[in-house]
């Protein structure tokens, strides 16, 4: 199996993370994508890791707090704590349609992640399904979450939705586990990975050693920080 490289959070080792600039790179360069999304106060997805504006923006709260106009007045900021890159002084938070539109009539996977494992963002499931129809993608996305309560939610809104459990810790009998939960596939911690023969993807995997591993077990993706350096090794 060839392993599918994913640009985690777009491609961070270049541009800000989760911005349309490093989505725009990707959608030119890259062959799949993971991005995060939350909930505005009036039920808008958006794209940003955190829960919180703090650490990737000028501003500062949690984007639950925020109606959309008034987030579109913030803007993206490189994190203090990974490598700094240039960022439009205009660059905004961008929203889920904005990113499909990139995405959009390209061949690019997109791994999208409901980000609802520490607040729940009521109706996002629906959110979501029901822009993946008008845009037409749903054959090119797998639905990520760490909370298997979203993942039961999208289950139950579309039988046919491509889903993948996010876990941080090795998960026992996980084909059973699978099976259970209507699962295509597990996006593990690099050091959670499964000797059974299933569907797993693994994350963050940026160091030369971690790309060759997935490669050589032939797993079914990886997450990097830099898309570009792991399309190398391949
Ligand atoms: O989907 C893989 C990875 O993105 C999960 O961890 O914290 O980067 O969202 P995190
Ligand atoms: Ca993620």
């Amino acid at each position: 199996m060839t392993t599918t490289i994913f640009g985690h959070r777009g491609i961070p080792v270049k541009f800000v993370e989760n911005s349309k600039t490093g989505f725009e790179y990707l959608a030119q360069n890259g062959e799949a994508v993971e991005f995060d999304v939350h909930l505005t106060k009036d039920d808008v997805p958006v794209i940003m890791h955190d829960e919180k504006l703090d650490r990737t923006t000028n501003s500062t709260g949690y984007i639950k707090n925020f109606n959309i106009r008034d987030l579109k007045n913030v803007h993206l900021i490189n994190d203090i704590n990974r490598q700094q890159h240039p960022v439009s002084q205009n660059e905004g938070i961008p929203t889920l349609e904005e990113v499909f539109e990139i995405f959009n009539h390209t061949d690019i996977f997109l791994n999208i992640e409901l980000k609802t494992d520490y607040l729940s963002y009521p109706g996002i499931e629906k959110i979501v399904l029901k822009l993946l129809e008008k845009y037409d993608l749903n054959s090119q996305v797998v639905l990520s979450s760490f909370n298997i309560f979203t993942l039961q939610r999208l289950y139950q809104l579309d039988h046919t939705q491509n889903l993948a459990f996010l876990s941080s810790n090795k998960i026992s009998k996980p084909h059973q586990f699978m099976t259970d939960n209507h699962l295509k596939a597990l996006h593990l911690d690099r050091k959670a990975v499964s000797e059974a023969p299933i569907l797993q993807r693994i994350w963050t995997v940026n160091s030369e050693n971690d790309m060759n591993m997935a490669f050589e077990q032939q797993l079914g993706g990886l997450f990097t920080d830099d898309f570009e350096k792991a399309k190398q090794l391949r």
